[in-house]
């Protein structure tokens, strides 16, 4: 019981609606949000057997470029050998144990020495040199001093790591989105911002939060005059991946129909005004507004140069957000996308950390601004030439901007509750097909041994 955004899409196109998938209504038992047995079974089960999202390869252009990548107690270097692959290990030494970097990236051409009894590694991961090789008795040295390799792999321009080596490849797991994603060039686009805040609730909190659009009406009214936030489309895939498409330029039934309010609201107007349609001349009803920006984006387009031929009109104005089982929510458009990642954190299952990703075509020409539900401040350079720092924020003074604020402070809210003996665990509408959609998969990897 979801509304297809295109009731004409072809079948088999990637607008159609996907067959329905029945994963029940709930409950879903609550103690997933807060146990430590529970994290500990998702540490083990979970993290080390999903394809994580480590880098970018324009983060690592040269041979001994590297990252470090951390979630919940593990941490990882990506880095890119002498042949120009690129690779990942676990970022621990061999010896004793010690974690061999502790910065968040460089570069080291000459390989990763550890600062503890300076054992050195190649960037292949090989042990180069042990310090006072004579000390050592024969047997300890022919046991693997190598550094402990993960499998790493890329989609456009994301560099993905898997701690199981029977995982099946990550383009299997990314299904239809690889498909679908084609023609928005992420492997062109760069990161213009990226915003990380700890947050006080559980991963799964933040994730089943955005995985759907019920909540807005009581927690985002303000956006209602330009998102029809009920008559989503929703599709299920495998691997607990999913989408879902929402109507923008396009007011929300629940601000009372046509009947209660005939004209134009100031949303809509603001959104046309940006795409330079004149509201006081608009000849259409409200319910012409979308239609009208798509045509106005291609004629803008075609002025400014943008190449929008890979996309449906739909493309142009609504949201199709994409959820990558397990952590990475990404609404795409054409002219950038945005990305919502969740991560546990170390220790806490009452804690997650939450990164806030914009990339965008980089653009150098000056009328060409990211569009306003980018959320990129004004004058951010978006030329795309410097690669950006992460910004580390305090959740309580906010500064996501006005929707993630409004969040935050429910979804701390939402993990005291559920915490309650009195809760018996959530119970799901079909507008939360997402999160029954995410919740079924992750039982799946936990149940597994
Ligand atoms: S722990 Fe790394 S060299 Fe000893
Ligand atoms: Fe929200």
């Amino acid at each position: 019981m979801t509304w297809p955004v295109n009731p004409d899409a072809p079948e088999g196109s990637h607008e159609a609606k996907a067959p329905f998938v029945d994963n029940g209504t709930g409950p879903i038992s609550p103690e997933r949000y807060y146990s430590i047995e529970w994290m500990e079974k998702e540490r083990n089960r979970l993290w080390a057997r999903v394809w994580n999202w480590a880098a970018r390869e324009e983060d690592i252009p040269d041979a001994g470029d590297y990252v470090v990548f951390e979630i919940g107690r593990e941490s990882f270097i990506v880095t890119r050998d002498d042949e120009g692959r690129i690779r990942a290990y676990f970022n621990v030494c061999p010896h004793r144990g010690n974690r061999l970097v502790s910065d968040e990236g460089g570069s080291r051409p000459g390989g990763f020495t550890c600062p503890f009894h300076n054992w050195r590694f190649g960037l292949d991961g090989a042990i180069d040199h042990v310090t006072d090789r004579e000390t050592f008795r024969p047997e300890a040295l022919c046991r693997d001093l190598d550094l402990s390799e993960v499998r790493c792999e890329s989609w456009e321009g994301f560099v993905f790591i898997n701690m199981d080596k029977d995982a099946k490849p990550l383009l299997e797991h990314l299904g239809p989105l690889v498909e679908h994603a084609r023609p928005y060039r992420l492997r062109d686009m760069r990161i213009m911002r990226r915003v990380r805040a700890v947050w006080e609730s559980n991963w799964k909190i933040g994730v089943d939060g955005f995985n759907e659009a019920y909540h807005v009406h009581a927690i985002h009214p303000q956006i209602l005059p330009v998102f029809n936030d009920y008559h989503a489309q929703i599709d299920l895939f495998p691997n607990g991946m999913s989408r879902m498409v929402t109507k923008f330029a396009y007011e929300s039934p629940r601000m009372g129909g046509s009947a209660a309010s005939p004209g134009l609201n100031a949303g809509l107007r603001a959104t046309m005004e940006e795409v330079g349609i004149d509201p006081d001349t608009f000849a259409g009803s409200k319910e012409d507004v979308r239609q009208a920006v798509q045509a106005a984006k291609r004629v803008r387009a075609e002025q400014l140069g943008i190449d929008y031929s890979g996309f449906i009109d739909n493309q142009l104005t609504d949201d199709w957000n994409y959820d990558i089982f397990p952590n990475i929510q990404i609404g795409m458009h054409p002219e950038g996308v945005s990305m919502l990642y969740f991560r546990p954190h170390a220790t806490d299952p009452r804690k997650f950390v939450f990164d806030v990703i914009v990339m965008m075509h980089p653009q150098t020409n000056p009328d060409i601004r990211p569009p306003a539900y980018m959320g990129l401040p004004e004058g951010s350079d978006i030329s795309g030439r410097e690669p950006v720092e992460v910004q580390h924020i305090d959740w309580r003074e906010g500064g996501l901007g006005e929707l993630f604020d409004q969040d935050s402070s429910l979804f701390a809210e939402v993990q005291r509750g559920i915490e309650s003996k009195g809760y018996r665990g959530a119970v799901l509408s079909e507008q939360e097909q997402r999160v029954g959609h995410f919740h079924a998969e992750l039982e799946r990897y936990l149940a597994a041994d």
